[in-house]
Order: structure tokens, then sequence, then C-alpha cells
């Protein structure tokens, strides 16, 4: 069986992708699975270019075929804000609920039709000797002005998806799955996935 090594420990991030990798003959693997690993400083100041880094230097480490995922919400009130530091907004090693109240604070006041976000996922995938492709997925939204459900991680609980006036934190998973920037974003992936295998 085919495997890939997801360099995240990010468990939500693990979730999602295990799931939308299930219909495919791929073993999921993540961090969360391996011993110490190096430790990747995300600056990149794109969502690619942090997505790249993270598969090339678990890459070379392990020889392993990796994919790396970089992500985060941009916000057009807060001029694409928090962006590539989506994971560290209220500052380092904050978690989503210092971060959510962080969103909700600096948008008090912005007016419902002023709210307009997206989210933005970058996967890359990369082997011992290469960088093989980087391909990039979206999901606009609205930020809420409180938290709404427990399903998710991250902002999801704040991020109201338009169709469905709900936040992906009230929605299935089953729903965000067939939307989200990383669905989006994994639908390219397999394309160079399944090329890749073939010209093995
Ligand atoms: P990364 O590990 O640097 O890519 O951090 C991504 C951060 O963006 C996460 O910690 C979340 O705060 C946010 N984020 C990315 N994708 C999602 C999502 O699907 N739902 C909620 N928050 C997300």
């Amino acid at each position: 069986m085919k495997e890939i090594l997801v360099a995240t420990k990010n468990r939500g991030k693990v979730r999602e992708i295990a799931d939308l990798l299930a219909p495919f003959d791929i073993k999921v693997i993540s961090l969360l699975d391996c011993g110490p690993m190096p430790q990747i400083i995300e600056d990149g100041l794109t969502f690619r270019a942090n997505a790249a880094k993270k598969a090339v230097v678990i890459a070379q480490h392990t020889g392993r075929l990796v994919m790396g995922e970089d992500s985060g919400l941009e916000v057009d009130a807060l001029g694409g804000r928090p962006g590539v530091h989506s994971a560290r907004y209220a500052g380092e090693g904050a978690d989503d609920e210092k971060n959510n109240d962080k969103l909700i604070m600096e948008l008090s006041g912005v007016a419902a039709e002023k709210r307009t976000a997206r989210y933005r996922s970058a996967i890359a995938l990369a082997d011992k000797d290469q960088l093989v492709d980087v391909v990039e997925g979206a999901c606009e939204g609205i930020i809420d002005t409180e938290r709404r459900g427990t399903n998710g991680f991250g902002y999801d609980p704040l991020f109201i998806v338009p169709s469905r006036q709900k936040t992906f934190g009230e929605l299935p998973l089953s729903v965000k799955q067939t939307m989200s920037h990383r669905a989006n974003a994994l639908r390219q992936f397999l394309k160079i996935l399944e090329q890749y295998f073939l010209l093995r």
C-alpha cells in the first residue's frame, strides 16, 4: 500500500486529510506517529512557501513521500490578517480559544457586510530528492460576532458558510469536506499524486 506522511501535528488537519484520502489506496501517517523531527520555522510570506518548506524539510529528514499543508484565514476588514500567522494570531503558543477571542475583539463594531473572509490552504508534495508541486484551494465566508458550534477546529466556530447560514462549527464534518479550502486543495493534490505514482 502506498503511504504518505503529512508534515503536521495538528489533529484537526490530520483528521480531515485522512478522511478525504480514505477512498484511495493510500495510508496516511502524520508527525503524531513519528519520533523527534527537525523544527520547521514557518517564516514564508505565503501559504505556498510554508507548505513547500514543511514538505521538503520532512522529506529530506525521513526519506519518505511527504505532504506539507499550510493554511489560514484572511479577513478583508483586517487587510488579510491573520493570514500566514493564523495559528499564532494571539501570540506565540496561542490556542484556538485565544485566537478566536482576538478575532472577535478586532472585528467588534465592523458591519456584517464588511466581515468577509476566506480560508486558504496550500498543499505541497515532496520526496527526498525534490519538491514535486504545490497546489492551492480557498473557501469564502463571513466572520460571526460570536462562536457557534463545536465542530471542526481553529476559527471554525466563527466562520459562517454563506450558502448554509451556519458556521463550520455547526455544520457536520461531511459538509465541510465538500467545500473547504483544504478539500479544494486536496482535489488538485490528488491529481499530482496520481501523476507522481504513474511516473514511478
Ligand atoms: P498552520 O499549521 O500554520 O498551517 O496553521 C493553520 C492555522 O490556520 C490553524 O491553526 C487555524 O488557526 C487556521 N486554520 C487553517 N485551516 C483551518 C480550518 O479548516 N478551520 C479552522 N481554522 C483553520
